[in-house]
């Protein structure tokens, strides 16, 4: 928040604070704060693991005077749901250029390349203090700063040649020593709003802020810009820049009062509304490649590079008409329902830095190291619980076809019980959303104890499991709060692909194999995204579906996972028995079950085993039974009238379950609304079950 305005230091903590909790609801392993200290080179910081109350703890006990105030004043603050580093108050946010602490960032976001970086800046003699991605941007700036020396460089050409480095997805947020009173903001893949709140009438009416494109001021830029800035002034491969490493500023002068004087005007940035909109319902979003600078109660909104066309020079005030409760989940009722939502861009995250669409390659840091001795062993062991066991089985067949090397796939309950025999040329496979689960931490330690070399695949970083593996993947889907998982198992499902093609990347025999599987990932968030605007339909089956009290989901080879997975949804969530069956095994046992009554799911999208379901199809409609239909939409069956279909878009086989579990997702969710259960938090059951 930046401040025009007479504040004291209690009021602008506690905006802060206030701020931090209404974004709780996207990571809570941290939290922590800068705010104006009584040195203007000494700001105070305050960092504490945990919920944002223990920060306020921290805070508001701290021997600070909270009656100073100031006339104007900026201060950052962030929570922090991990994806480089445990969490911890090293890695929490603001991190500095220390020793120093000249340069002060918050980050949300990835920096893909920040390993690079940060091997040129240690060589540079720079020295770090975290296991961040974040730090090398306050690190960058400070080089970059210094090697300006004298030169007059402006907060904004400053931090745009910071950005000119970075590869990856980011909203940052820069306050330097050097700039009282400054404060810039950067956006490329991350959400970042910028709300305004002033009482007086602007000059600029809150009207559309449009760029000039100026050609003096790109001149003048250019001049001022670190010089070498854009030709990867590390020596790093960064960032391309098209127009051959011309920074170029556009510029609005907005806000200034009717006689051009300073007025009171408060700034809140954060990257979602539900952080400011008490303060002012009055926002801007910035675009990729934005860059904003606040200062003395002016913004100016900067580009990074020469428009194109493709971005638009318009950037609209909106005024948000929702209220702060609906905001908190966005739209959404319920988390789950947010979750499910999410999946088009949770799991570009889970791809985002790993996949080249264009070489078809797929590189995870995680495992790096550990390649050649994956390849050689004698088994892949998937040990899970839950949804996360789901995802292991839906992938476990792409592992044995690319890879050659026998799978099992293990409960982690059941693993244990049967004390299985692990060998040191095992690679065991650990999946888990929180990486907490009791049963899946013992059975990863068993088989460290037998020498196995231990792979963990977690949503949280800093978890046990992540940090007693060997090595792994983070599945980076953000934080998942609905007690069922929904967006995590979507993400696992892809990070064990990706691991399936990288240990396969050395067998050109499987090249056209793997070429078409990594196109199938690039269509995949168009295709969810597709999917869920059929919502409504899925709705409709709900009220149906929810007065039954059972209901069986079948289906077979890459989609007996789907079935099982659909099937522990609807009973976690709605309390009504459901099953997942393996259509295959349907004349051994379930046939019994199927008459005119008993409510039936097929999932049959086309793959090379379609003409066996349709058999399953055969059996159970010879039995009267009349199921409800998973089909592709490229599958010109079931157009008769005679069966309810759902249809989803066709990908490659081993990706299709990816797709097929959205409108059943969808489905337990309206049906456990249907029942009227709490669908954010089952009875009996909890997001991360930390006992045997
Ligand atoms: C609990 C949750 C499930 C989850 C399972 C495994 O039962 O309710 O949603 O799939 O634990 O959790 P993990 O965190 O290891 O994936």
């Amino acid at each position: 928040a930046s401040f025009l305005c007479e504040r004291d230091r209690r009021f602008v903590l506690e905006t802060l604070l206030n701020g931090l909790q209404r974004m709780e609801y996207r990571g809570y392993d941290s939290a922590g704060l800068e705010i104006e200290g009584d040195d203007p080179n000494e700001p105070y910081i305050f960092k504490e693991v945990g919920k944002v109350s223990m920060l306020k703890e921290k805070c508001m006990t701290a021997p600070i005077d909270m009656d100073k105030s100031y006339v104007s004043q900026t201060s950052i603050a962030h929570t922090r749901w991990a994806t480089h580093g445990v969490p911890s108050t090293t890695n929490c946010h603001p991190h500095m250029s220390d020793p120093t602490k000249e340069f002060t960032v918050v980050h949300n976001g990835i920096i893909t390349n920040y390993k690079e970086l940060r091997l040129v800046l240690e060589k540079r003699g720079f020295k770090f203090q975290t296991d961040t991605d974040t730090e090398v941007a306050a690190v960058l700036a400070k080089y970059l700063y210094d090697s300006q020396k004298g030169k007059q460089i402006s907060f904004t050409a400053l931090i745009k040649s910071v950005i000119m480095e970075l590869e990856g997805a980011f909203a940052f947020v820069f306050k330097s020593i050097h700039y009282p009173d400054e404060v810039v903001v950067a956006r490329r893949g991350s959400p970042v709003l910028i709300g305004v709140k002033t009482e007086k009438k602007l000059k600029v009416d809150f009207v559309d802020v449009e760029f000039a494109g100026a050609a003096d001021a790109d001149k003048a830029l250019e001049e001022s810009a670190a010089p070498g800035a854009a030709n990867g002034l590390l020596g790093v491969p960064g960032p391309a820049n098209p127009q051959g490493g011309k920074l170029v500023r556009s510029q609005s002068r907005a806000f200034l009062s009717d006689d051009g004087m300073p007025q009171p005007i408060e700034f809140f940035i954060a990257s979602d509304a539900s952080a400011i909109v008490e303060h002012t319902k009055r926002v801007l979003y910035l675009e990729d490649d934005d860059i904003a600078h606040i200062a003395e109660g002016e913004f100016h909104i900067h580009r990074l590079r020469k428009n194109d066309g493709t971005v638009s020079t318009i950037r609209a005030i909106e005024t948000l008409e929702i209220e702060l409760a609906a905001i908190m989940k966005g739209s959404f009722d319920h988390f789950m329902q947010k979750e499910i939502y999410e999946q088009p861009e949770s799991v570009v995250n889970t791809m985002r830095g790993r996949v080249n669409f264009d070489t078809h390659t797929i590189t995870l840091g995680g495992l790096k190291a550990y390649l050649h001795v994956i390849r050689r062993c004698r088994r892949l062991v998937f040990v899970a619980c839950g949804t996360s066991y789901h995802s292991c089985l839906a992938t476990r067949s792409i592992f044995e076809e690319l890879t050659e090397i026998p799978v099992s796939v293990e409960l982690a309950s059941d693993f244990l019980d049967r004390k299985t025999p692990i060998f040191r040329d095992d690679v065991c496979i650990f999946v888990s959303q929180s990486g907490e689960t009791a049963d899946t931490i013992l059975a990863m330690r068993y088989c460290l104890e037998r020498g196995a070399l231990n792979v963990g695949v977690v949503n949280v970083v800093g978890s046990t499991i992540s940090r007693e593996s060997h090595c792994g993947i983070h599945v980076n889907a953000g934080p998942e709060i609905g007690v069922a998982s929904t967006k995590a198992y979507t993400s696992q499902y892809i990070a064990l692909v990706m691991m399936a093609i990288q240990l396969s990347e050395d067998r050109l025999s499987m090249t056209a194999r793997r070429n078409s599987i990594i196109d199938g990932l690039h269509e995949l968030p168009g295709q969810i995204r597709a999917i869920l605007q059929h919502d409504s339909e899925f709705q409709a089956i709900a009220p149906m579906l929810a007065k039954q009290t059972s209901l069986l989901i079948m289906g077979r080879g890459y989609q007996h996972a789907t079935c099982l997975e659909a099937a522990l949804k609807i009973k976690e969530l709605s309390y009504l028995h459901s099953e997942g069956i393996l259509a295959g095994e349907l004349k051994h046992g379930p046939l019994a079950l199927i008459d005119e009554s008993m409510p039936v799911i097929l999932v049959m999208t086309q793959d090379s085993i379609y003409p066996k379901v349709r058999s399953a199809l055969e059996q159970v409609t010879a039995r009267k039974g009349a199921p409800i239909i998973i089909a592709n939409d490229t599958d010109p069956s079931f157009d008769d009238g005679r069966h309810r279909v759902i249809r989803v878009p066709r990908t490659v086989d081993c990706l299709q379950g990816i797709l097929n579990i959205i409108p059943l997702q969808l489905l337990s969710y309206h049906v456990a609304i249907a029942r009227g259960c709490n669908v954010d938090m089952p009875r009996n059951l909890a997001k991360s079950v930390t006992v045997e």
